[in-house]
């Protein structure tokens, strides 16, 4: 495995590769190294003859600038991680050769980025698009792996692809969880165990919504009802936005559902009562399939499970 730590460098290695009839799939990530980030890693080797995973915490991205300096860092560690997940290059770029002073081009995906953590993150998918836009001009790889876990950004990058005409195919690839279902993330690790334990208030949100369709609900503002009712379950956890769109469009979905919609959750804890760890905001979804019922039946459905609720 080895590092690079420059465009031009990769750039030259990538036509190298290319010359030589090798398809290169980049994996970008910021860092501290997960079970989720190394799965992005085993899918791209599927996909590809030639592994790369980019190492770059992007200022650009970042809202609240405690939150760019917290973020966990451990080069050792993300090394050994990547050696371990069969990774050919690590691509480490500095700050200062993806942004040179006096830099003034952003790449913005416009209406794609304006709900959901666009609301809360201002400027969050600016950053993103731009940041992955260098890193593939840098990379040139015929695939990108990205995780489903960022949903959203998942679907701003796929747009990005086709808007800009890069030559890439983008593969997302399903979340990792912890036994208990909650979401591997880097910032896990800043939740105090307290916190920890309540986290996975937000993944009973998820199953109660997607045990409420398969029970024939369609109704997309009593099923976030149900999302609500269940995170209220643990008071601490904060709703930064909790919501069902169309998994392609990220419209906001129709009052009565019908085929995919996404439940995108946003949820803040606190730190832990004694002081241990930090505020943390996980993010997590899960892209549900409201399949069509005849009307007739989707009403009785909905009237019996109305019944239940109230009883
Ligand atoms: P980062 O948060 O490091 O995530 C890198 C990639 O890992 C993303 O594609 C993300 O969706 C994926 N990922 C995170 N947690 C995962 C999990 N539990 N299971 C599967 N995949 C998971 O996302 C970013 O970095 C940045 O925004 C980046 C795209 C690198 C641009 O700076």
């Amino acid at each position: 495995m080895e590092r690079i730590r420059h465009s031009r460098k990769l750039q030259a290695r990538a036509d190298a590769e290319r010359a030589a009839g090798h398809r290169i799939a980049l994996v970008p990530t910021m860092g501290a190294l997960h079970e989720g980030h190394l799965s992005l890693i085993a899918q791209a080797r599927k996909h590809a003859d030639r592994v790369w995973v980019s190492i770059f915490v992007n200022p650009a991205q970042f809202n609240e600038k405690s939150d760019f300096e917290s973020y966990p860092a451990d080069f050792e560690a993300d090394w050994e991680a990547c050696e371990r997940a069969g990774a050919d290059v690590v691509f480490t770029p500095s700050s200062a050769e993806l942004y040179p002073a006096g830099a003034q081009t952003w790449v913005d995906v416009d209406r794609l980025s304006l709900p959901l953590c666009g609301a809360t993150r201002p400027g969050h998918f600016r950053g993103v698009a731009t940041v992955v836009t260098k890193l593939l001009v840098a990379a040139r790889p015929h695939v990108l792996v990205l995780g489903e876990k960022d949903f959203q950004q998942l679907v701003v990058l796929r747009r990005l692809v086709i808007d800009l005409g890069f030559d890439v195919e983008v593969v997302g690839a399903p979340t990792v969880r912890e036994p208990d279902g909650l979401a591997l993330s880097s910032r896990n690790i800043r939740l105090g165990p307290v916190a920890r334990s309540r986290a996975t208030v937000v993944v009973r949100a998820l199953d109660a919504a997607e045990a409420m369709l398969r029970a024939g609900a369609r109704d997309r503002d009593r099923l976030l009802e149900r999302v609500r009712e269940t995170l209220a379950e643990t008071p601490e956890a904060g709703i930064d936005y909790a919501e069902l769109r169309d998994p392609m469009t990220l419209e906001l979905a129709s009052e009565r559902l019908a085929g995919p919609v996404v439940l995108a959750l946003a949820v803040r804890f606190p730190a832990d009562p004694d002081g241990q760890g930090a505020p943390v905001r996980l993010i997590d979804n899960r892209v549900l399939n409201a399949l069509p019922a005849t009307a007739s039946e989707a009403a009785d459905r909905n009237e019996s499970l109305t019944l239940e609720e109230c009883s």
